[in-house]
């Protein structure tokens, strides 16, 4: 489907967002591990979070859809019981991977597949780890699907020191040594998202390696209430929108602030942005707020590579927001770019050239000059609903429009945008 964006003139209202991707995925698995009925409201209700329902139905658990929330009949320690099939993953990271960590310690076999996008990205980095502590599980010799996983007797718990910055890779580490009653450590260099550790409440420690993440059986999930805040990756998308359209205001209301997050809102501030926290509370060990934004003059600076993972989902939006700030917009450092739902790097300079911008593609970023000089073009999602988004937010940035193709996989994400789009833009 081709989505057409007219230019917006002003935005305002009030915008309520689903929960969190990341911290849904989590609730969903740990209220599926448990013992008991867990109970979540606002759950993200993107297909990613649907994949790893479906997976987890596979296995036994059981899910009753609620006016307001999610009741979960959790299966408890290793209740689960074998597939009659493959687990899909869809086109959720997420789901493959976490539930690989979780799989590699139950006493049967299991196979993840996934979409097109997910059998072409990268599973040789949570395989090499996985078999350090003993799990039997294997995957094609590129490093990609179907994973096989098969029950092992040599799991044990390990020292492990992350080899590349990525929370899924942490979180299937986490929730494999979480079934073993001997505590293993996992170290993490550089920080990325830490929702599973404070969901599941675990120790962590640092000092000059980073941090330590302590983790054994005693920390297995007992059954819990949770109400999801909203996605920050989500409502950056509307945070762009706002800062670079004239005369407009929004709120977005109890948006997850977790510090591993919210790199998007420092850097936009750096920028020039107008953004303020309201109504600033903990809940499960993380921070929630509301953010009112304001239009904006945004000035691009330099992004320092250290806050990349922090800021990996949101590069698309904020490459957006640097194409219409003053001075050039550059990223480097963000190799993991190439490794999302599409090669990330290529699907930004090649939509961003369309549009007329001179780009400058480089290994590990790019680099963009001038201004969007050629209306009205057809953006290409490829297939890729972060991009589709940040492309359908530069289509009503622009005097004359645009659109933007296979627009319906924004619903990985978020399949409320356009409908949210329309209600901020018709708000008196
Ligand atoms: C996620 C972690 C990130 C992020 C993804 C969600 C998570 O991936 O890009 O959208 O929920 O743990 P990596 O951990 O692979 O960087």
């Amino acid at each position: 489907m081709i989505q057409q964006f007219k230019k917006i003139e002003r935005i305002k209202g009030e915008l309520e967002l689903r929960g969190d991707k990341s911290i849904s995925h989590r609730a969903v698995m740990f209220a599926a591990m448990a013992n008991g009925v867990s109970v979540i409201c606002n759950c993200s209700d993107s297909e990613d979070v649907r994949s790893t329902m479906d997976c987890l139905e596979k296995l036994g658990c059981k899910f009753e859809f609620l006016d307001d929330s999610i009741k979960v009949n959790g299966k408890g320690f290793k209740g689960f019981s074998k597939p009659e099939n493959d687990l899909y993953a869809g086109n959720s990271g997420t789901t493959a991977r976490l539930m690989s960590g979780i799989l590699a310690a139950q006493d049967f076999e299991s196979v993840i597949t996934g979409d097109e996008s997910l059998s072409k990205r990268p599973m040789g980095r949570i395989v090499e780890p996985l078999k350090v502590f003993g799990s039997d599980i294997s995957v094609s010799e590129k490093g990609i699907m179907p994973i096989n996983i098969k029950p092992s007797s040599t799991l044990k718990a390990v020292n492990y020191k992350l080899q590349v910055a990525s929370a899924q890779v942490k979180s299937a580490l986490i929730l494999c040594a979480i079934h073993l009653d001997e505590e293993s450590v996992i170290i993490e260099a550089i920080p990325t998202r830490n929702h599973t550790e404070k969901l599941l409440g675990l120790r962590t420690e640092k000092d000059s390696s980073g941090t330590k993440i302590f983790v054994s059986k005693k920390n297995y999930p007992q059954p819990f209430e949770i109400t999801v805040p909203s996605d920050i990756s989500s409502a950056a998308f509307f945070i762009v929108l706002a800062l670079l359209t004239r005369n407009s205001e929004i709120v977005i209301k109890n948006v997850s602030l977790n510090e591993t997050r919210t790199g998007v809102i420092d850097i936009l501030k750096q920028m020039g942005g107008i953004i303020e926290v309201e109504n600033l509370i903990e809940s499960k060990g993380e921070k929630v707020g509301d953010l009112r934004v304001f239009s904006s003059n945004l000035k691009n600076i330099s992004i320092p590579e250290t806050i990349i993972p922090n800021i990996i989902d949101e590069i698309p939006i904020l490459a957006v927001a640097g194409a219409f700030a003053e001075g050039n917009f550059r990223i480097t450092g963000a190799k993991e770019l190439r490794v999302k739902e599409s090669d990330r790097i290529k699907s930004l300079c090649q939509n961003f050239a369309r549009a007329g911008l001179i780009v400058t593609e480089l290994e590990d970023g790019f680099e963009l000059d001038g201004k969007a000089s050629i209306e009205n073009i057809i953006f290409d999602s490829c297939g890729d609903h972060r991009i589709a988004m940040a492309f359908g937010v530069m289509s009503m940035l622009m005097e004359n429009g645009g659109k933007v193709n296979d627009f319906e996989c924004v619903g990985v994400s978020n399949p409320n945008f356009v409908e949210q789009i329309n209600f901020l833009n018709s708000s008196p």
